[in-house]
Parts: C-alpha cells; structure tokens; sequence
C-alpha cells in the first residue's frame, strides 16, 4: 500500500492526512475482496524498516493501526472475516499489541477471507529468524521451513503462496515484503497511489491477472493454479 505520504503532500496535506485517507481504501478493499471471494489478503502496512521514520509519523500510523483493528473487529466477526497480523510484536506498543490479540481472538473461528496485515514485517528478517529455529535444522523441507516461517510471523496458519502482489504508487519493487511467499507470485504494478485505490482496481488487476499464463516453470500451464510438488525437491 503506498503512496499515502506523495497523496497527502499533492494537496498540500500533512502525510499523517495520507496515512488516514489510506485506511479508507483498505476498508473498500478489504470489502472489495471480500466480495470477489478472495481466500486470503495479505496487506503491508508497515515494514521494519518504517521505523526509521519520524517518530510523529511513527506514531501516528501505530495509533491508526490499533484505531483500525478496534474498530474493524466487529465488522470482520459479522463477515466472517479472520485477521491476523504478521511480523514482529516485541517492538509494538503493549496497547496495540493487547488490540492484535484481541482482534485475532475474537475472529479465530471466522472461514470467510483470511485478512492478514503486515506490521513491523520483514521478508528477510523473518527468513533469517525460521533459519534459526525448528526441528526442521539440518534436513529442511518447504515444508518444514514454511512452518518455521509462519512462526516466526505469528501468522495463524500456514504461509500461503501469493498468487498475486498488487503495489500501488508507481514504484516497481518489492520491499521485503513476502519473498519467499511471492516465488511464483504475478505482479501488478498500479500508477495510482493507495488512499485513490478503489475496488475497480482490483477488479482491473484480477483481471490482468487472469490474463497471464502462470506456467510454474513448465511448457503449458498445469490444471491447477498452484501444482503439488512430486518431492521436497521438484520445482513448482
Ligand atoms: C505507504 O505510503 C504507507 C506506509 C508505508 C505506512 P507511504 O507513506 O510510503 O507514502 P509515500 O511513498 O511516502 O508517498
Ligand atoms: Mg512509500
């Protein structure tokens, strides 16, 4: 999700006002989802390394995150909405913190979209950290280390391949965002920023989507989206 701060900025607002208009399209967008019957969104709200941001910023989007998680929660039990947030919890304020368990609690038996939200995430950091604990030391599989990595994240379930990965703003990276999730992942890149993303958009990028052929390094595309590896070892 970006583009919050250049939005704000455009209209000779402070970036806090983007950050606010931000949380307005993850609302479209999570109902957007919802309503095309998306089995899991994962949106990156804040990387590790946001916090070499000013600490008003800082500070603002933290309070928006546990306004939006305090807010939403009733919403999401009535839709069936799961949450959950992944990334590192130890560097989060206890309120926000105390507001991410009880979100996630209180949605746990929901089976309708999965709402997974990056807080204080890193693909790398997370990577590093699965590498460094488990059983699976020594005789890794996918398996075993997907495991590790969903841990480390405090994702509730496994960590599910990313079909595709939509950013926003006219940048064309990645961002440590979900590198290993994202090995076979198509990418969109839309020009518009986050707080003007509207469901259209996603319908516009679901269907760009529907227009690739994901050929998991085969010569014809396999029958089903995401193929079973024969072995630990056979590519996808
Ligand atoms: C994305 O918008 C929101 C967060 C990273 C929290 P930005 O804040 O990165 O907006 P730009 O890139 O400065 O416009
Ligand atoms: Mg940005």
């Amino acid at each position: 999700m970006d583009g919050n701060g250049r939005w704000a900025s455009s209209r000779g607002l402070p970036r806090t006002d983007g950050h606010r208009a931000g949380a307005k399209a993850v609302r479209r967008t999570v109902e957007g989802a919802r309503s095309l019957g998306i089995h899991t969104l994962t949106l990156y709200a804040f990387s590790a390394d946001n916090w070499c941001r000013p600490v008003a910023e800082v500070g603002t989007l933290m309070r928006l995150f546990r306004e939006y998680l305090e807010s939403e929660v009733g919403q999401c039990v009535r839709e069936g909405i799961r949450l959950n947030v992944v990334g590192r919890r130890d560097r989060l304020e206890s309120t926000l913190v105390r507001a991410i368990e009880i979100a996630e609690a209180a949605t746990a038996g929901a089976t309708g979209l999965q709402l997974r939200v990056a807080i204080d995430y890193s693909s790398r950091d997370a990577i590093v950290a699965a590498a460094g604990r488990g059983p699976h030391i020594g005789s890794p599989t996918r398996d075993s280390f997907s495991s590790a990595l969903a841990e480390v994240v405090h994702a509730s379930g496994s960590v599910p391949d990313v079909d595709l990965l939509i950013r926003t703003g006219g940048e064309r990276r990645l961002s440590d965002f979900l590198l290993w999730e994202c090995a076979y992942a198509e990418l969109v890149f839309v020009e518009r920023s986050w707080p003007d993303f509207r469901s259209q958009d996603l319908v516009d990028a679901l269907e760009e989507y529907s227009r690739r052929d994901r050929r998991f390094g085969r010569i014809t595309s396999p029958a089903t989206p995401k193929p079973e590896p024969a072995g630990a070892g056979a590519p996808r």
